[in-house]
């Protein structure tokens, strides 16, 4: 057959169905392109392999995109996962997607724990419970890949403790997390290769300086011209400056057992991904974005890595082996090492005072929380004790009235005998200020005498409880309230 229709192109030229050959390379040149294109842009598959079963992975932002795509993996591979999630456990959507990860992971070993990076407070709770746990607890991996942005020409936005939210959940809340970690880290054993994992974007490159006071205040300087891209490259940056500092205060540490630092800080750049936050600033989050982002598709497809390929960086950045040696603080981008673009990354004295003034800038923040949350207690308890004297009254005012119904009802008849008796037919009008509200309620809450003689009543409904008779008889030796 394919002989046959060669032999007639031969002799008889192409036939006339056969579509025009230019416009027939064109085509196929067109197709190269594009497949060579999205080949380029897909970047490199991680090619490192390590046992994972039985570490122990904390993660933040596990639930979507890149975080997700690398929580699959890990968990495919036997990791045991403790995903930070902003939603309680209890959340219906959050338990379905842990349900859905162990039956596509095949591994049950895959937990949440909600932590709210935009809180310190909810930062502080999980941390102090984390490292309170004795014996230490196992820990192998902390995988930070939660964040956020505001998309293009958004309004800058404040965390409910007055922190400018990306500059919280992108750097605040992991410096804080890794601070109150650091002991649990540190104290893990030598032959435990302990990594921690902090995924970048090369916006870091075109980010502003950390000067001091826009770190102090949260970024509250900006309050004029603050700008969203500005404002997440600045998060990252200081997230990659911060990542380098911890890793020299980890080497600065001194085992009880004289060996070397086994855990190292690794940032990565996972290149850019069709992921929800890439989608929000893309679509500059409006429908007709969306719509735009829909009829243009095609583009978004080709240029950006789906969340599973800007994944194998990361996952490289977990699994390679010669990561776990030599010196922490290393950037992977591509599943291979590459320098930092910028100096001041590795600047101490940024990273000094970018650390000190972080410190304080939480210790404030805690400080003016706690006592807001003091207060609310109070309040609270106020309320809660203004509630409870309410019921009493209300409860004396219905044994009063029910009192005053049965007395009336006597002094009526009294009455009426009086009247019949003296002609004058005006009831007496009782006042139950005349009688001890306490009095009342002890006398009415006694449970009824037949409790004693074993009738239909329990005690313990009316809150007493069984005693003993005194020096009671042997006869009389029944339960007294
Ligand atoms: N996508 C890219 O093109 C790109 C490029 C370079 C670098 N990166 C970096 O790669 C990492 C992952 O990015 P991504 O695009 O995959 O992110 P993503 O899909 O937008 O997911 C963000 C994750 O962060 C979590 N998160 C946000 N706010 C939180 C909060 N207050 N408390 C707890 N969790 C919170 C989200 O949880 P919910 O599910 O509850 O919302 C979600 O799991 C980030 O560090 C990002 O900077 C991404």
């Amino acid at each position: 057959m394919p002989l046959q229709f060669l032999a007639s192109v031969y002799f008889d030229g192409l036939p006339p169905w056969f579509p025009d050959p230019m416009r027939l390379l064109r085509a196929m040149t067109t197709l190269t392109a594009v497949v060579l294109t999205k080949w380029y842009a897909s970047g490199r598959v991680n090619l490192s392999e390590r046992n994972m079963h039985g570490r122990v992975v904390l993660m933040t932002g596990g639930t979507s995109g890149i975080g997700a795509a690398t929580a699959l993996e890990l968990a495919r591979r036997g990791a045991q996962l403790v995903l930070l999630t902003r939603q309680p456990p209890s959340d219906p959507f959050l338990v379905e997607y842990v349900d859905d990860l162990r039956a596509r992971s095949g591994n049950r070993m895959i937990y949440a724990e909600q932590v709210d990076l935009a809180d310190l407070y909810s930062v502080r709770q999980f941390a102090t419970r984390w490292i309170d746990n004795a014996p230490p607890r196992r820990l192998d991996m902390v995988v930070l890949c939660a964040s956020t942005l505001v998309p293009p020409g958004g309004e800058r936005v404040e965390t409910a403790e007055g922190v400018e939210l990306t500059w919280m959940v992108n750097f605040l809340a992991n410096f804080h997390l890794l601070g109150i970690l650091s002991p649990a880290i540190r104290a893990q054993p030598f032959d435990r290769e302990v990594r921690i994992i902090v995924p970048t974007c090369s916006s870091y490159i075109a980010s502003p300086k950390l000067d001091e006071e826009a770190v102090v205040t949260g970024g509250r300087d900006d309050l004029e011209d603050w700008v969203p891209g500005r404002a997440y490259a600045r998060s990252k940056l200081a997230m990659m400056v911060f990542a380098k500092a911890y890793q020299k205060h980890l080497d600065a540490y001194k085992r009880p057992d004289e060996l070397p630092m086994n855990a190292r800080v690794v940032l990565v750049d996972p290149g850019l991904a069709r992921t929800v936050s890439m989608r929000r600033w893309l679509t500059r989050g409006s429908l007709w974005g969306l719509l735009l982002y829909l009829v243009f598709y095609f583009f978004a497809w080709l240029f950006l890595k789906s969340p599973h390929m800007a994944a194998q960086s990361v996952l490289y950045a977990a699994m390679d082996g010669s990561l776990g040696r030599g010196a922490g603080g290393r950037l992977i981008k591509e599943c291979m090492e590459v320098d930092c673009a910028r100096k001041d990354v590795d600047d101490e004295e940024v990273a000094k005072k970018l650390w000190e003034s972080s410190d304080r800038l939480i210790e404030r923040v805690e400080k003016e929380q706690a006592v807001k949350r003091a207060r609310a207690k109070k309040e609270q308890e106020k309320k809660e004790q203004e509630a409870k004297e309410a019921a009493q009254v209300q409860e004396i005012e219905a044994l009063v009235g029910a009192i005053k119904k049965g007395k009336s009802k006597e002094a009526s008849k009294k009455n009426t005998k009086k009247a019949e008796f003296t002609g004058n037919t005006q009831p007496e009008l009782f006042n139950p200020s005349h009688c001890h509200p306490v009095f009342f309620t002890a006398k009415l809450r006694r449970p009824p005498f037949n409790v004693l003689s074993g009738a239909q009543l329990s005690p313990v409904a009316y809150g007493y409880v069984y005693q003993d008779a005194p020096g009671g008889s042997k006869k009389s030796a029944g339960p007294r309230l």
